[in-house]
């Protein structure tokens, strides 16, 4: 397989003009010219694409500047030009780059530099992860309220003092809590990964304050955060964490649970970006 160098692995490069350059190509291919609301979709919430309004566009994401090719040929993430019903245009980002990947963090942020170059105000982060919590159940869907960087990294580079303050926006929670009373909320705590965590690690997690244990949304936040944008981060519990259930993890478990979930939390999720 050729690899051909990728732009963000030029320590020269300026990832934000990277990001310009990949929101000026979602522009001239999906013929839109700013999106409003940017949405990364996670394990279990892909089927919400189809249920937020009309389609304007499908691109394949390796059309866009600085999107990674995908690890298996016929895998590729797609992003989505969509059109709400009160007419906000919507970009849903089915491409994400997970940290654990290796390629560094200017990578695993660049889906949202460049929802933020695209003129998006609101980004909303959803992801499948572990929960800590004994009252949650494998299926349900929790707002994030808060995070914990296990990674030991950043997407930020050099003295950039960025305050995480309301982090994940506590009016959004309540736009979201609005269409579904019922959803809680908790601290999601990043880990590197690949691998699922120790039971001691979920402890660890626990006793530090986290509820729900995954590999993705905390380094995208923290770059939404400095680009501007208002955050709204949602976790299907696709499993109870490592330990917290007495069976060991499974991809497919988590694979299971969110195929089982999906199409009422995909709805839920349609509902939500519809008031926002
Ligand atoms: N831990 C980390 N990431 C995950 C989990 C988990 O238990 N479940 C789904 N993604």
């Amino acid at each position: 397989m050729s690899h051909e160098p990728h732009p963000l692995d030029d320590p020269a490069a300026d990832p934000f003009e990277i990001a310009a350059q990949a929101a000026a190509d979602i522009a001239r291919l999906t013929g839109v010219e700013r999106h409003d609301i940017a949405l990364t979709l996670g394990s279990g919430w892909g089927q919400a694409a189809d249920l937020i309004g009309e389609t304007i566009a499908t691109l394949d994401a390796t059309e866009v500047t600085g999107f990674s090719r995908p690890a298996l040929e016929g895998h590729g993430g797609t992003l989505r030009s969509i059109l709400t019903a009160r007419g906000s245009h919507v970009l849903v980002i089915g491409a994400r780059t997970h940290f654990y990947e290796g390629h560094g963090t200017r990578r695993v942020v660049h889906s949202v530099r460049t929802a933020a170059a695209t003129g998006a105000r609101t980004m909303v982060l959803t992801n499948g992860a572990g929960g800590i919590r004994q009252t949650w159940k494998p299926g349900q869907p929790v707002l994030i309220s808060d995070h914990i960087n296990l990674t030991g990294a950043s997407p930020l580079e050099g003295a950039t003092f960025v305050d995480l303050t309301d982090l994940y926006s506590t009016r959004l929670r309540d736009v979201a809590r609005r269409v579904d009373a019922s959803l809680d909320e908790g601290v999601y705590c990043q880990f590197r990964g690949p691998q699922y965590e120790t039971p001691a690690e979920v402890q660890m997690a626990k006793i530090i304050g986290g509820h729900i244990v995954g590999m993705s949304t905390a380094l995208e936040a923290i770059a939404a955060r400095q680009a501007g944008m208002e955050i709204l981060g949602m976790s299907l519990i696709t499993n109870m964490a490592a330990g917290i259930q007495a069976t060991p993890l499974s991809h497919a478990e988590v694979i299971e649970a969110g195929t089982a979930a999906a199409p009422r939390i995909s709805a839920l999720l349609a509902e939500i970006v519809g008031q926002l």
